[in-house]
């Protein structure tokens, strides 16, 4: 174990989501004084999935990396535990602070619970009130579990009453995600990207690896079959996940010169490409929340989402997969600018302040 301060609050990180999360937390607490150690369990080990939003972020480099690695949901979770459990215990923390709904998140808040370490949870109480999902699971989980919950959207509070989570417990603080957007908005240049790829516009970028969307090889190809129908309209880019890629290239989907599979881009790359696009298609969570704030359309592939503010208020859109050509075509009629949008409460670039504010003064009462 390297020399690291005693009683710290312990970030998990593990996976890419969690990283543009944590940074500013982390900033933000650092100059607060607030002594820190971050544990990067290795559920993301590809450079381009982890060590690239390091060097983009100013995110410290991990204290610990426990190398749980991949697996079946068990395998993965039971890595987790035991790696979680032998570093808290190592560690004694004074809070123990998780971001978002992947394994790791969940895995933390099982082992700091019976530890009896006090819990935060950032981006608490979102839903998507689908159980078929990991993170849905992962989010109920954690939430249950957890001391501090801080939330991104009001919507969010009230799915936290709903599940009986004392309101004192609750803070409403706004987007840390967004904090590292609106921070690094100086940064994000399509020019460079759109050079390197040899790029024009219009285009369109898309993502895709849900579960649910690739691992079913009919699923896979109603994917395959939509992302080619769009490309046909505007040239599509697609930074692909290595999850699910061999499932969408064995449902048909390959690299041409209108449907660009390039590999998975750093945070500052890939939200310049996004910021010059004139649509995303997406399954992602987090993918949903950056284009409203960037007035990028958001075509969102899934039957629901735990976001929904970003429909109210941003540029989402839930789609069929056999509905994203005719949207696609309206996003391309009414020309740039997303439509008439606004960002939602609070993502204004402080809300990693407000959490450090709250947890200082947490710690003082203790
Ligand atoms: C995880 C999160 C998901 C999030 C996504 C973002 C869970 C349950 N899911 O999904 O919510 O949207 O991260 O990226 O935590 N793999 C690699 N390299 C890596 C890591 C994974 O190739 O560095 C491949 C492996 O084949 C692995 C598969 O991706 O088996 C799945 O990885 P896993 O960490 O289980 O979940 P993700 O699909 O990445």
């Amino acid at each position: 174990m390297p020399d690291l301060p005693a009683r710290p609050v312990v970030h998990i990180v593990g996976a890419r989501p969690n990283f543009m999360k944590a940074a500013p937390v982390v900033a933000s607490l650092r100059r607060a004084d607030v002594p820190q150690v971050i544990v990067h369990t290795g559920q993301h080990y590809d450079p381009l999935l982890s060590d690239v939003f390091f060097a983009d972020l100013g995110l410290p480099q991990p204290d610990i990396n426990l190398g749980v690695g991949s697996g079946s949901h068990a395998e993965q979770t039971a890595a987790l535990l035991v790696g979680l459990e032998r570093a808290f215990t190592d560690l004694a923390p004074r809070l123990v602070v998780v971001y978002g709904d992947v394994n790791s998140t969940v895995a933390a808040a099982l082992v700091a619970a019976k530890l009896l370490v006090p819990l935060a949870h950032v981006e608490a109480g979102l839903r998507s009130f689908d159980n078929t999902m990991p993170e849905e699971v992962n989010r109920r989980v954690t939430d249950l579990l957890s001391d501090i919950l801080f939330v991104t959207s009001p919507e969010a509070v009230d799915n936290l009453v709903a599940m009986g989570t004392p309101r004192t417990a609750i803070h409403f603080v706004g987007n840390p995600m967004i904090d590292t957007l609106l921070a690094n908005l100086h940064r994000l240049d399509p020019g460079p990207v759109l050079a390197r790829l040899g790029q024009v516009a219009p285009y369109g970028v898309a993502t895709m690896h849900r579960p649910s969307n690739v691992d079913d090889p009919a699923q896979a190809r109603r994917m395959v079959d939509m992302l080619r129908a769009v490309a046909d309209q505007a040239p599509l880019v697609i930074p692909l996940h290595p999850r699910g890629r061999p499932q969408l290239e064995a449902a048909g989907l390959h690299s041409g010169e209108r449907l660009r599979i390039v590999e998975p881009m750093g945070y500052v790359e890939f939200l310049s490409l996004v910021r010059g696009a004139a649509f995303v298609v997406t399954d992602s969570g987090g993918i949903q929340e950056e284009t409203t704030v960037l007035g990028v359309p958001c075509l969102t592939v899934r039957p629901n989402t735990e976001r929904p503010i970003t429909i109210t208020h941003g540029t989402n859109r839930l789609v069929e997969p056999e509905a994203v050509v005719g949207a696609v075509a309206e996003v391309l009629a009414a020309g740039p600018g997303g439509g008439p949008h606004s960002v939602p409460p609070l993502w204004d670039g402080r809300a990693s302040e407000r959490i450090a504010a709250i947890v200082v003064e947490w710690l003082a009462t203790r």
